[in-house]
């Protein structure tokens, strides 16, 4: 287990609760024994994510996640076992026993990967600092106006114009090309040869929020195209998952309880410059689900300001839609066409922007002056061209106060009639198609077990005594569900043995089995609520069993049918015999 002793990880279990942990990220509201809320995992509008505290699990019915607290950390915040324990072990209080040289080795590729990107960034900021190509870069940030305090707040850098610098410093500190390769920092050729990937570029490091860098970006320091280039996709790294900046910004973000989303690295270096830090960068993309969930955790109040081009434009227009359904109160700030907040500034000075932030217009107005602008409302072409795209955002907003207002404007402004309007809206159908996006993993799979098995595992799960029961009755055999039977086997394994295991700690035991993992959650999450849970028990027994029998039976038949094929007289006799005492236990 990667170094940590089984002892540790079980305090950190005993000291750690899940519900305290999980509303660190989402808001949980009581309901009865249990919270429940949104799920984190899959986008949806009625919360079917659940939360138990008596056995400190969480389970989701509607995308089927689950498991117990080590596994929401490692799917939310995308870390691996290890170090989901290590992050609970501070916040318990636990102090995980220093492992030794052979321990280190097993570092997760996560962790080694962060600490190969933060030896790569510091490689980079000394480039910048001293050699022969610091006039050149040093210059260039010089003249976009980017002061040394942000230079070394940020870590930029600057990535030597060689093939190999990179890898050969990389070599030197006894990295092998294997591990680099993942890194996405160096390529191998076609000759089998590997390279530096940024070559003669100012780096950006690209921190998680807490600091760990994921990846970088670049720029050219001419406008040579591609103007920016970014790392790929890694293990560690997924651009749709971060915020450049975040993790200087988010404190900021939190005590104004608002966030400025901007498109690039210099649109949020810029003002950041001028004292607005409570911004983010989306990196030149619409806003993914992931960024919008990511800065839900700090405020609700979005301020969009996009790049005033048509593509800044379409970004916005597309993160709109899906900052609504989230229930993100959002606000959009224009600027003057061809700029963006890194030009307005420089151009305008810090006062002038600030100016501009103040006049965010709301969400409704600034989609319908920017569909006017796009289309004639005066024909009535133009107008139904106007609606059809206004409607479907109406439509995701969710006071119904609210919702009536906006519809009514618009009616006014487009000169129609409300009532027809409102017909339109409502043949608006919902669209998630576009944001579900599941993780790299594979979603758990649907149960596909009768409820007998589902009530039987679920009950053994919260009693030994029913383990008892159960296994007095029927064989591991017996369950058809692999994953039940998987449950099974090793709660009969541990009732031999003597041994009382919790919930929590029974999920650890499948950790490459999520399908396993979402089970137990989701039979917890079955049986909680059963009344007369002794009834339920003897019933579903006898129904498993029956179920059996009748397999039995069937597969009985089909051997009669073959010994009499094959003229086996005395088989077929004792075949027979068997088929009919077993007949006599079938309930009809
Ligand atoms: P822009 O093209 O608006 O760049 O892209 P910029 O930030 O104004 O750049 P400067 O001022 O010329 O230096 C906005 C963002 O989109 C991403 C980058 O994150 C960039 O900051 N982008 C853009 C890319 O990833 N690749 C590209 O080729 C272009
Ligand atoms: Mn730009």
């Amino acid at each position: 287990m990667a170094g940590i002793p089984e002892y540790i990880i079980d305090q950190v279990r005993e000291r750690t609760d899940i519900a305290e942990v999980i509303s660190k990220y989402i808001p949980l509201k009581k309901a009865g024994r249990n919270y429940r809320a949104l799920c984190p995992f899959h986008h949806e509008k009625t919360p079917s994510f659940m939360v138990s505290p008596a056995k400190q699990i969480y389970h989701c019915f509607g995308c089927g996640a689950g498991g117990n607290v080590f596994n929401f950390l490692i799917k939310y915040e995308r870390v691996e076992f290890p170090e989901a324990v290590r992050e609970l072990a501070k916040n318990a209080g636990v102090t995980i026993p220093e492992t030794s040289s052979a321990g280190a080795q097993k570092s997760s590729l996560t962790e080694k990967l962060h600490v190969l990107n933060k030896l790569v960034a510091d490689f980079y900021c000394e480039n910048l600092r001293k050699g022969q190509a610091q006039a050149v870069s040093k210059n260039y940030l010089v003249k976009r106006n980017i002061n040394q305090n942000l230079i070394e707040r940020f870590m930029l850098g600057y990535a030597p114009k060689s093939w190999n610098g990179l890898l050969d410093f990389l070599k030197k500190k006894g990295y092998d090309e294997s591990v680099l390769q993942k890194s996405g920092l160096i390529i191998e050729g076609r000759n089998g040869k590997f390279f530096d990937r940024f070559r003669d570029k100012i780096m950006f490091p690209i921190s998680d929020v807490k600091g760990r860098i994921k990846g970088f970006g670049s720029r050219a320091l001419d406008n040579s195209m591609p103007k920016y280039m970014n790392s790929p996709d890694t293990f560690i790294y997924n651009k749709g998952n971060h915020l450049y900046g975040l993790n200087l910004s988010w404190e900021e973000i939190r005590d104004k309880n608002s966030v400025v989303v901007v498109e690039g690295y210099t649109d949020l270096l810029t003002p950041f410059q001028h004292g607005i830090k409570n911004i983010a960068a989306s990196l030149g993309t619409a806003l993914t689900l992931e960024q919008i969930r990511l800065l839900k955790r700090y405020t609700n109040n979005i301020v969009i300001l996009f790049d005033s081009d048509q593509a800044g434009e379409n970004a916005t227009l597309r993160s709109l839609d899906l900052l609504v359904e989230e229930d993100v109160k959002v606000k959009v700030v224009q600027l003057p066409k061809g700029e963006d907040p890194d030009s307005f500034i420089n151009k305008n000075g810090p006062d002038k922007f600030k100016e501009l932030l103040n006049s965010a217009q709301d969400l409704f107005d600034y989609k319908l002056n920017l569909l006017l602008s796009r289309h004639n409302a005066a024909d009535l072409e133009g107008k139904a061209l106007v609606a059809n795209e206004m409607l479907p955002l109406i439509s995701k907003i969710k006071n119904a106060i609210l919702q009536s207002g906006y519809l009514k404007r618009l009616a006014e402004i487009l000169i129609i009639g409300e009532a027809d309007l409102r017909r339109e809206l409502a043949k608006v159908k919902p669209d998630y198609s576009y944001h579900y996006k599941p993780y790299g993993e594979p979603q758990a799979e649907p149960l596909k077990a009768n409820m007998a098995e589902k009530i039987l595992a679920g009950l053994m799960l919260e009693d030994r005594n029913f383990v008892r029961s159960v296994k007095e009755n029927l064989n591991c055999g017996d369950f058809k569900d692999i994953s039940i039977k998987r449950i099974v086997e090793r709660l009969f394994e541990y009732y031999d043995m003597n041994v009382t295991i919790g919930v929590s700690k029974l999920i650890d035991c499948f950790k490459d089995e999520e399908n396993v993992r979402a089970s137990i959650s989701e039979l917890i999450a079955t049986c909680e609520n059963l009344v007369d849970k002794k009834k339920n028990l003897d019933d579903c027994i006898q129904w498993v069993k029956q179920c059996g029998l009748k397999d039995k039976l069937k597969n009985l038949c089909k051997e009669i049918k073959t010994a009499q094929n094959s003229g086996d007289e005395s088989r077929v006799v004792d075949l027979v015999i068997k088929y009919n005492d077993m007949m006599k236990e079938v309930r009809t």
